[in-house]
């Protein structure tokens, strides 16, 4: 059996257990681990880490694609192993230790981590911890349910790990196209046309002499915790629908649209579930996650491709798809996130970019990240790398938060994750703003007719009535900007008294 999974056969004799593996990573080092949106961590050696940290304490710098499944974040946060996290997160324990100021977290755009290592313009990855499904007869690494920053990692380490994941199905194999952007200036250009585009290889290409340890595990990725559809979801998908559907009308785009994208999380998985009763057909994807909707819309007979970095599904839905992988492959590519994110192929590609706004405010810019402006969620992963590059970036989110509690359309946002300018149509429950072609003044009043609940949009439309009395390209009342945050932080609402 391991005989199958680990081809290279000098390698057989690196096998070691989880705890051998981890005390290679000593105390002060930046590790490169696995793991992109809860899928392809490696699950062993950090569940080893964390565990002689609680006798032993030591501190690394950890790095992934994304965040990690299994609740590794949160146990390796409560080992206190964490001084420093990049480059995304989503796990509330975590989350909680980096908002008291424990955990230094450097919230980054995904495509741009191993750019900066490869220029050491950040500390080297002393080690790196990649889960595989195999390991080629070369020493390649086969990945398993993601690629994230897995590649660059391995290839720049001085070291690596490697865990081969017994649950992983072999039929992963082939899936991955690994593809490194030659170095700079005078790069190539990076040669994806396409979302089918294969480009590299179907390993990760290392000198098996790096690979110093390999650990078999048998974990499972843990399963996304997104919720089903609802109500207000479904009319976000609706309102969307009816504007690219105008789209198609104008003549803009045919029924296959443009290559989609579409952001992590609940919201931006139901728009796209809501595409299965739309008139679209042959889409493609070229989009970072591919959630629960992805395969629904393959199924629907819908979605022709989907390139991304990651699959992550719900527990019902890796029941289905994992055993009939097969029957998907020739449809799917799971990339490296610099290329499945990279600017460059974003804009060639021309993509419809869908992300989730935490709220936004009256002349469009985008706060993803920040709760009240100072607390983290869980990063700006790589909508801004999609926001800035697409052909159109639009936004999603219910109107209101916390049954109402909050308006998700305030006058200013208290922080900036995607400014005015990357932002071209903004969707709530309640209707769509499409922005393109606007000055402030006029983004303001499509976005408060258009966008915002009833219970807060006459005092919204009062704030920007009051504010333009004052002049400005962008007016505001600055006393007044963030009065809507500190309400909601003293009496726990942002309706007026
Ligand atoms: N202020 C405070 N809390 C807010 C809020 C606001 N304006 N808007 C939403 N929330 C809360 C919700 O109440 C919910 O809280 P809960 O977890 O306690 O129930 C939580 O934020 C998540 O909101 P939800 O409506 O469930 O949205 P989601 O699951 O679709 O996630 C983001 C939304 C913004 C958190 C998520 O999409 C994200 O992290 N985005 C940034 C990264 C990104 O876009 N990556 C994609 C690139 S491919």
């Amino acid at each position: 059996m391991l005989r199958e999974r680990i081809r290279h056969r000098p390698l057989l004799d690196r096998v070691v257990s989880a705890d051998e593996a981890a005390a290679l990573i000593k105390d002060g080092m930046t590790v490169g681990m696995s793991g992109f949106t809860r899928a392809g961590e490696a699950k062993a050696v950090p569940l080893a880490l964390a565990e002689r940290a609680r006798k032993d304490p030591l501190k690394i710098t950890l790095m992934t694609g994304a965040s990690l499944g299994n609740d590794l974040d949160k146990t390796l946060a409560e080992a206190h192993v964490l001084a420093r996290r990049i480059p995304f997160q989503s796990d509330p324990g975590l989350r909680k230790a980096i908002n008291a100021g424990e955990v230094m977290f450097i919230d980054q755009h995904l495509s741009e981590t191993v750019e900066q290592l490869r220029t050491n313009q950040i500390h080297p990855v002393d080690i790196a911890v990649i889960e595989a499904v195999a390991i080629t007869e070369q020493g390649g690494i086969v990945p398993t349910t993601s690629v994230g920053n897995s590649a660059s990692f391995a290839i720049l380490a001085d070291k690596v790990i490697v865990e081969i994941n017994l649950s992983q199905p072999v039929t992963l194999e082939g899936l991955h196209d690994i593809y490194i952007p030659t170095r700079r200036p005078a790069r190539m250009p990076i040669p994806v046309v396409t979302p089918e585009s294969r480009v590299g290889l179907p390993f990760i290409p290392v000198p098996p002499e790096k690979i110093v340890a390999i650990v078999v595990s048998e974990k499972h990725d843990s399963s996304a915790t997104i919720l089903p559809p609802d109500d207000d979801t479904r009319a976000i998908a609706g309102n969307l629908t009816d504007f690219l559907l105008n789209e198609v009308k104008r003549g803009r785009m045919g029924y296959e649209l443009q290559p989609l994208q579409a952001g992590i999380g609940t919201i931006a998985n139901a728009v796209l579930h809501g595409f299965i009763d739309s008139p679209f057909h042959d889409l493609k994807m070229y989009s970072e996650v591919l959630q629960d909707s992805t395969f629904e819309l393959f199924d629907a007979g819908k979605l022709g491709f989907a390139s991304g970095s990651s699959i992550t599904l719900s527990a019902e839905m890796y029941r289905k798809v994992l055993p009939r992988l097969v029957e998907y492959k020739h449809r799917l590519i799971l990339r490296p996130q610099e290329i499945s994110n990279h600017p460059e192929v974003i804009r060639r590609l021309g993509l419809i970019c869908i992300n989730t706004a935490l709220e936004f405010d009256i002349y469009g810019n985008v706060n993803s990240t920040h709760i009240g402006g100072t607390h983290m969620m869980n990063g700006i992963g790589g909508s801004g790398d999609f926001a800035r590059n697409g052909y159109m970036s639009i936004f999603v989110t219910k109107s209101i938060a916390k049954n109402g509690a909050i308006s998700s359309v305030v006058p200013m946002v208290s922080h900036v994750d995607h400014t005015e300018h990357d932002v071209d149509v903004l969707v709530t429950e309640v209707g769509l703003a499409d922005l393109r072609g606007l000055a402030p003044r006029e983004r303001a009043q499509v976005i408060i007719a258009n966008c915002v609940h009833p219970d807060y949009r006459d005092a919204l439309r009062d704030y920007y009535v009051r504010a333009s009395k004052r002049g400005g390209h962008t007016p505001h009342i600055l006393e007044e900007a963030f009065s809507w945050h500190v309400a909601l932080r003293d009496r726990g609402t942002m309706r007026s008294a």
